[in-house]
């Protein structure tokens, strides 16, 4: 089939690939010449795995780039829209870039065509794109609106994509249906997954892809309310953290003991520092909104929100009282990206973090395996940067792991309570067992455990008071 796919950003460049990869001829749409140009030339703007084999393997061939939308529009039968749609200053969703891509789409629409949002958007959006392409003088037998919202993670967007817990296509006809279910039928009818080039499958998942056919605001729906009960997942367990540091329990085993009713399931409650990212908190304040709008008032969602916002500020609470004062110390800081295995540091805690420490007028030395670039261009004055984990430990007051990069559970705990000044490790990811911590000479914070200190070390030295 002939796909465009309007927008180069993670979502796009992603399904764009995906789509390549699937055997579909397809034309990747951006007004960004730049973006363009560099997509061209070969080069990934994005950290995420297989990315760039796909990219390599479809560039020029089933996958080509243009700023022509019409031209792509009028080539294709099945057009994605995944351009941006950043919040607003109330929290709502910015359509315009969707409205604009409608508009100029409407024009090039002659034969039939499915036009199929892609970017995560309110529940009454393929209403007004309807409505504006219809505006704009196109035939109403020459196109449908469907919704196919997509649960990509960064990191592991390709895979996501492939070996999907299910597809959701949101269409009012079964014209558009069936394109749709052509799109998707190499991986529903599994012949992908036979393929000796094919991605390879991850753990956890399933195969065939299962899909699911429902109206179109139906599966709008689904994405809004998919990531915002995600993110009600991940503030729920971080409030039970919080309850379990006053108690004296900890979070861990009772992460276990309620993940394991399969009415629960263990994904996503893994206490921290909050969620961040460019999805979740964006999307669910604008699901916040779109319930205001609909006339009704979900608190629960303000309350996920502020919990996620005061996990940060415990956070903090929890370096002064490990330091004490914090002005003039010196911090080595694991982690700057919103999570492990990207580069976006898009609504990053971490960088929350340590923008508001180097505010209270810390020294702090970062390094992150792939977010330090971004970081970078984006700020700080005052940041230093280290080339390994161990370099940002070195000679430092502490040592805070802020993302849960994989290779920061795996350091050299002998290597690194060398390099610090003082062995003391503050984890808003949770990567280390406390009492191993404890064991190599560390004294150790962590989210919803009990905090522990050297073994064998007298109560009044301990807080990493002294080292030897
Ligand atoms: C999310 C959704 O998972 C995906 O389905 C949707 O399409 C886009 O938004 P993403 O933003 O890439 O994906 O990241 P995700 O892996 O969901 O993590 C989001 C944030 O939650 C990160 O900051 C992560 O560190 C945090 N998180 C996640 C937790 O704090 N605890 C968890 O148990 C899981």
């Amino acid at each position: 089939m002939r796909i465009a796919v309007v927008g180069s950003g993670y979502v796009g460049l992603v399904a764009g690939a995906c789509f390549a990869d699937l055997g579909h001829d397809v034309i990747l749409v951006d007004n960004d010449e730049r973006k363009l140009a560099a997509l061209k030339n070969g080069q990934v703007p994005i950290h995420e795995n297989f990315l760039p084999e796909l990219l390599s393997r479809h560039r020029g061939h089933r996958l080509t780039f243009s700023d022509d939308l019409q031209e792509a529009v009028r080539l294709s039968s099945a057009i994605f829209v995944a351009v941006g749609t950043p919040p607003t200053e109330r929290g709502e969703a910015d359509l315009s870039y969707v409205e604009s891509v409608a508009r100029e789409i409407s024009g090039a629409i002659s034969d039939y065509k499915v036009v199929v949002e892609k970017s995560t958007v309110p529940v009454y959006t393929s209403e007004w794109v309807r409505k504006i392409i219809l505006r704009n003088g196109t035939d109403p037998s020459h196109f449908d609106v469907a919704s196919n919202p997509e649960f990509l993670r960064e990191g592991t967007a390709v895979t996501d994509f492939l070996f999907p817990d299910r597809i959701v296509i949101g269409c009012d006809t079964e014209r558009a249906a069936n394109i749709l279910r052509q799109v998707y039928e190499p991986l529903t009818s599994g012949s992908y997954y036979e393929r000796s080039d094919a991605i390879p499958q991850p753990d956890r998942t399933s195969i065939p892809a299962p899909i699911i056919v429902t109206t179109t605001k139906s599966a709008e729906l689904i994405k809004h309310a998919s990531n915002a009960f995600l993110a009600m997942k991940i503030s729920f367990i971080n409030a039970v953290a919080s309850i379990c540091e006053s108690v004296g329990a900890n979070v861990n085993q009772v992460c276990h003991g309620i993940g394991s009713d399969s009415r629960i399931g263990p994904r996503f409650l893994n206490p921290g520092i909050g969620y961040g990212g460019s999805c979740f908190p964006k999307d669910v304040m604008a699901f916040r909104a779109v319930a205001r709008e609909c006339g009704y008032d979900f608190r629960l969602l303000d309350e996920v929100m502020r919990i996620n916002e005061d996990q940060r500020d415990r956070f903090l609470r929890k370096v002064r009282s490990a330091l004490w004062t914090l002005r003039g110390k010196h911090l080595g800081v694991l982690g700057l990206a919103f999570k492990g295995g990207t580069d976006d540091i898009r609504e990053s805690p971490a960088l929350f973090l340590v923008q508001a420490l180097l505010q209270e007028g810390c020294k702090i030395t970062a390094y992150d395996p792939a977010a330090m670039e971004r970081t970078q261009e984006t700020m700080v004055s005052g940041l230093k940067f280290a080339g390994s984990a161990y370099e940002a430990a070195a000679g430092a007051d502490a040592l805070l792991i802020l993302t849960e990069w994989e290779e920061f559970a795996n350091l050299d705990l002998n290597r690194l309570n060398q390099e610090l000044k003082y062995p003391i490790v503050i984890d808003g990811r949770n990567l280390y067992d406390p009492e191993v911590m404890a064991a190599q000479g560390f004294t150790y914070y962590s989210v919803g455990r009990a905090a522990c200190h050297p073994e064998g070390v007298p109560a009044a030295l301990r807080n990493g008071a002294k080292k030897a």
